[in-house]
Parts: structure tokens; C-alpha cells; sequence
């Protein structure tokens, strides 16, 4: 068993912390409740521990891992998307990196889902309007939407997400398209290029993992080529799209709206989208549902055991890039749409 404290940046929950404390092992956690550690901080709670079980806010790179030590084992991030953590660098020093895939899949695609519904049908819209108090009468044109059943929704990364919002959308009676070539085993999902994709559909949803390749995949270009009345949505991560060309878009209404979950320079929001009527934006909860989250969280700190045991852990990145499956945990460099860039 390797030797050294297990450091948790931030509290995952009475159940999930008393399975890691009942390990027996040393276990250090940082005490705000709201706020990640400063870098200062985390690189003090992290020297000379053999895991650490991180949040997708902390920044795990070269420097870090030199500070911890040598004998850092394991990373374990309490998230899928592991574009915090330099894996190429963590793999070098053998240390093992894990993520929790599969786990918080139906949650994200929930939230995507509301995040259509609500632009398409106003609904935060109308429920602002209402509580501005005033009177009102049904009307035939209020609020006046767009129908989701009939309408063509494009999604950007058909992985285990992407997959299950075809699925729900499929339900609302949406047309299902995507980005790249592979094969659809589902039957119902047409396949065709970024471009044509863009083109074609009315609603687009964003489910690639954050790499070299994907940063800004939707810049001016890719807009450009969007429908008037599209909409888009992002619950991946925010630096997907270029947010100075999507305001524009969205200011002067070359694209009908946008739904966000995640932003460029999170937790900065672009000021432009605040005064925006035609957004609906919330604060990175994609895998916000109470039993997601603590199912992230054991995976995590299952994870982080097996490695400080010398077992195999659950859902490793490093074999996950080796075995070219769990297309969504990884930023595999040269990932392209279509292939491993799908989450
Ligand atoms: C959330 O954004 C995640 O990557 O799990």
C-alpha cells in the first residue's frame, strides 16, 4: 500500500467521505465548502500525498505533481472531462489518472434537454415576465416558441452523452443528426460532416471533450453557416466555442439563441450574455442531480483506493486512451469530430 495522504480538494458528501475515511488511509481535505483552493493552497495539500482526488476547477499539472512527490500514485478527477489535468505529464511520472465516465451520462443529457426545451419554448423567459408581476391574458401569439417535435437536432460528439440526448430528443419527436462517419448502431441517427451539420440543423448540442483540436469549434466560420432560427447549446466544456463570435451572433440575431451550461473563462461570464434575453445560462450543474454526484464521487475515491492498493482502478484515462474506447474521457490529442473527439 503506498504511503502518504490522500488530499480531496473540495467535501464530496457525508456518504462518499466516510467510505474514504473508513480506508483507513490519511485523508486530507480542503476546508471551504464553496470555493476550490488557491493555488498556494492546493500545492501545499498536495506535497507529499500518494492520491489526489480532484475537481474539475484545479489545474494538476507538471509543477504540481513535482510538488507532491514521487510518491503520488493516483489522480482522481470527480468529473469525465479531464482537460485540468495534464495526463501526458501525470504519465510520465507513472502516475495513473482516473475519471468517472458513464456515471453522470443521463444527468448531462437531462440538463441539455432542458436547456433545448427551455429556449425552444421560453420558458424562463415567460417565468421572468410573470414574477415581474402586471397583468396578463392569454394570447394566442404569447410566448410563442417552436415546436420541438419535426425540428432537426445536430449533435457534436456522438459518445455516451451525445448518444443519450438522441435518445431523449428521439422521444420528443426531433429528427437526430451528427457530426462525423462513424456508424450508427442505433438506426435513426444520420451521420454527415461538421459543415453539412451545422447547415442542417435547428437546435445544435456540443458533447466533445475539451482538447487542442475542439478549442473554438465554433467560431465565426461554423456560425456563419448555422440557420437564422438555430439554436445551440453547450453542457461539454466552454472554450468549445468562441464566445466573442457567439455573442455577436446572438446580439444581432444571426442565431436564435443559446443555451449554456459552461463558459470560455469559467467562472467569468461574458458580459455580453447577461444582457441577453435570447440565452438561457447555468452555472457548470450538468451532472448536478444529488445520486450523480455522489456516484461521482465514490467512483472517484474507488478509483483513487484501488491504485493506493495496487489494484486496477474502475475507469483509468491512460487505458482508456490505450484502448481507444470511453471515446468521452479523454483529450486524446489528434482527436478529431467523429472519432475520439465524441463524449
Ligand atoms: C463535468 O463537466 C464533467 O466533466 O464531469
Amino acid at each position: 500500500m503506498a504511503t502518504g495522504h490522500v488530499y480531496v480538494t473540495r467535501d464530496l458528501g457525508p456518504g462518499p467521505m466516510q467510505v474514504l475515511r473508513e480506508s483507513g488511509r490519511e485523508v486530507v481535505v480542503h476546508p471551504d465548502r464553496d470555493l476550490p483552493p488557491t493555488r498556494d493552497e492546493l500545492l501545499e495539500g498536495v506535497s507529499g500525498a500518494a492520491g489526489i482526488i480532484t475537481l474539475l476547477t484545479e489545474a494538476m499539472d507538471a509543477e504540481l505533481f513535482d510538488r507532491a512527490g514521487p510518491q503520488l500514485a493516483v489522480v482522481a478527477a470527480v468529473s469525465v472531462g479531464v482537460d485540468n489535468i495534464d495526463v501526458r505529464a501525470a504519465q510520465s511520472r507513472g502516475i495513473t489518472v482516473t475519471n468517472t465516465p458513464d456515471v453522470l451520462t443521463d444527468a448531462t443529457a437531462d440538463l441539455a434537454m432542458g436547456l433545448l426545451l427551455a429556449l425552444n419554448r421560453r420558458i424562463v423567459e415567460a417565468d421572468t415576465f410573470l414574477k415581474r408581476g402586471g397583468s396578463w391574458s392569454w394570447g394566442p401569439r404569447l410566448f410563442l416558441g417552436r415546436d420541438l417535435a419535426g425540428e432537426t437536432l445536430g449533435i457534436v460528439g456522438l459518445g455516451r452523452i451525445g448518444e443519450a440526448l438522441a435518445t431523449r430528443a428521439r422521444a420528443f419527436g426531433m429528427r437526430v443528426i451528427a457530426a462525423g462517419s462513424r456508424a450508427d448502431d442505433r438506426g435513426y441517427v444520420e451521420r454527415m460532416p461538421l459543415d453539412e451539420l451545422l447547415a442542417t440543423a435547428d437546435a445544435i448540442s456540443l458533447h466533445t471533450p475539451l482538447n487542442e483540436q475542439t478549442r473554438h469549434m465554433i467560431g465565426a466560420r461554423q456560425i456563419a453557416l448555422m440557420k437564422p432560427g438555430a439554436v445551440i447549446i453547450n453542457t461539454a466544456r466552454g472554450p468549445l466555442i468562441d464566445e466573442d463570435a457567439l455573442v455577436d451572433a446572438l446580439k444581432s440575431r444571426r442565431i436564435r439563441g443559446a443555451g449554456l451550461d459552461v463558459f470560455e473563462h469559467e467562472p467569468a461570464i461574458h458580459p455580453g450574455l447577461l444582457e441577453l434575453h435570447n440565452v438561457v445560462l447555468t452555472p457548470h450543474i450538468g451532472s448536478a442531480g444529488e445520486q450523480t454526484r455522489t456516484g461521482m464521487a465514490l467512483l472517484a475515491i474507488r478509483n483513487a483506493l484501488a491504485v493506493l492498493d495496487h489494484a486496477e482502478p474502475l475507469t483509468p484515462v491512460s487505458n482508456l486512451v490505450n484502448k481507444g474506447v470511453h471515446r468521452d474521457a479523454v483529450p486524446v490529442s489528434g482527436a478529431g469530430v467523429g472519432k475520439q473527439g465524441e463524449s
